[in-house]
């Protein structure tokens, strides 16, 4: 994605085997934000090529990550962009990667606290974590649309939400998941 510049894991990562100890500390507090994922580059890539939902809105992104989608809505044209992650790693990372890009983010760490009215939120690539599934329909009620991108449920269906489309994309630096993990369905949620 020309458009963005990230901060991420070096491509030239080492492939390695981890000790126990090490693959214990990765699953214990795992770096996503060190990864543009394959639905983050999707939703990115939609807003940039679609500015229109973006432009002139508040936007929120909900597990922010490196920032990648926060980043493409404040560059196309977004009036306020918060992003909100659970990881203070994260959370530094989407600064930086804002900071890299030229545009203003605020960022956050509980989204229950977030009293600002907002016009969409955007989320990729957080329903690995099945209990998130459970913010759907709250999403619903403190912003009128909803723009989710995911390739790890392939029988999504949840009221409130239509497929827009797929895409194929690889997470970056590519980490060499399955094919069906590059197959990324986009959703718009509304209210
Ligand atoms: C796989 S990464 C995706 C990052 C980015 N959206 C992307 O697509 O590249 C998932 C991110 O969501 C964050 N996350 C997961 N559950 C969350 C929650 N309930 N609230 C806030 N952040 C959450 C994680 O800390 C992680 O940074």
């Amino acid at each position: 994605m020309p458009e963005i510049i990230l901060y991420l894991l070096n491509q030239d990562f080492s492939n390695a085997a981890l000790t126990d100890d090490e693959a214990r500390a990765v699953l214990e507090y795992p770096a996503y934000w060190m990864f543009c994922w394959a639905s983050g580059q999707v939703l990115a890539r939609h807003l940039l090529d679609n500015p229109d939902p973006v432009r002139g809105r508040r936007v929120l992104d909900f597990g922010s990550g490196s920032g990648v989608a926060g980043i493409a809505a404040a560059i196309a044209g977004a009036a306020q962009v918060i992003a909100c992650d659970l990881d203070p790693d994260a959370r530094l990372a989407t600064r930086c990667n804002a900071a890299l890009n030229n545009v203003e983010i605020e960022v956050r760490d509980d989204f229950e606290a977030i009293t600002e009215p907002l016009d969409i939120i955007l989320v990729a690539d957080v329903l690995y974590d099945r209990e998130n599934l459970a913010w759907l329909p709250r999403f619903l009620d403190r912003a009128p649309t909803v723009l989710l991108a995911d390739s790890r449920i392939k029988d999504f269906s949840m009221p409130g939400y239509t497929r827009l489309g797929s895409r194929l994309s690889t997470t970056w630096p590519d980490l060499d998941e399955h094919n069906e993990f590059r197959q990324v369905n986009l959703y718009r949620g509304s209210a």
